[in-house]
């Protein structure tokens, strides 16, 4: 089935769609951007998505294009025309298309506006949740805006690109203290000795992740404790348990850190149950 992709008020041919050449998210990553997990045809946590949209637009002084209903109407509406039923919905709002200058253009542009949304094979997703991942430790290169959520993403693919060439599926950046900051696209979370939970609090150096929020409601509605501080590499290869947090993994085991496993090297049971139990904590909006 040929997918369908918006573009600014249109929904195109997948081979068609197309932004312009001058686009400031092309030239400049002058751009940001959101993924929402798609379960069941339902969008997940579409109120928390839209609201980081709006403040990340906020940050870069780009204007909201059209209303937080209009854009969750386009969000459900990619969806559907793509008959996702699991999967990822993705938009993306740039400053738009003029000449190449680095100051913001004057006069009115429009923001550019796409969205896709794409299947995920929900039985490998779900095998890669059972063996658990295997993560690597690299230097945290990113900017001192790492909260707010712009496809400047160069990092992210050269610390993706070297965990991938050691076998590992995700990288866990690390802070010039040696502190964890997240990782590349999910924030990371450990299990200490006492079974309490551990990620490193939003600020500048993460994104505050969706998942990692609605997370914390279901920590709470089950009595686990949990606290929000830097933790070091050190501190995770002796963790209990640890796993990352995202939209398109929800809740993530990961089994070895840098080569070393983590617990036993399975799964840990607590992250299982939260993995199991997530979605009872979230929002869904068709
Ligand atoms: N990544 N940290 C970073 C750097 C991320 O890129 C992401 C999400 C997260 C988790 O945020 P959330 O729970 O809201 O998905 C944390 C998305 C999935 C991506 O870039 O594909």
């Amino acid at each position: 089935m040929t997918r369908v992709v918006y573009v600014n008020g249109q929904y195109l041919p997948y081979g068609q769609a197309g932004v312009h050449v001058e686009d400031r998210g092309f030239q400049f990553a002058d751009s940001i951007y959101e993924v929402c997990e798609v379960d069941q045809g339902r969008l997940v946590d579409e109120t928390r998505h839209l609201e980081r949209l709006e403040r990340s637009l906020g940050e870069l002084r780009i204007p909201m294009p059209m209303s937080r209903r209009a854009l969750g109407h386009v969000l459900r509406e990619t969806v559907k025309r793509n008959r996702v039923q699991t999967g990822l919905v993705y938009l993306q709002i740039s400053r738009g298309a003029a000449p190449r200058d680095f100051p913001f253009p004057t006069g009115d542009i429009a923001p550019t506006i796409v969205c896709l949304a794409r299947r995920v094979d929900g039985a490998k997703r779900a095998a890669r949740a059972a063996a658990g991942i295997a993560v690597k430790t690299m230097p945290d290169i990113r900017w001192g805006r790492c909260d707010i959520k712009t496809v400047m993403l160069l990092p992210a693919v050269l610390a993706k690109e070297a965990a991938a060439a050691d076998g590992a599926q995700e990288a866990w950046l690390v802070d010039s203290e040696g502190f964890i900051t997240e990782g590349a696209s999910s924030n990371a979370w450990i299990v200490d000795a006492s079974g309490t939970l551990i990620t490193r609090p939003t600020g500048n150096a993460i994104l505050p992740g969706v998942t990692r929020r609605s997370l914390f409601d279901l920590l709470m509605g089950e009595k686990i404790p949990f606290t929000e501080r830097p933790f070091r590499v050190e501190e995770a290869f002796s963790a209990r348990e640890a796993f990352i947090t995202s939209a398109s993994g929800t809740v993530m085991p990961v089994v070895a850190i840098d080569g070393r496993p983590i617990g036993n090297g399975h799964p840990g049971e607590l992250t299982r149950r939260l993995r199991s139990n997530f979605h009872q904590a979230v929002e869904f909006s068709r």
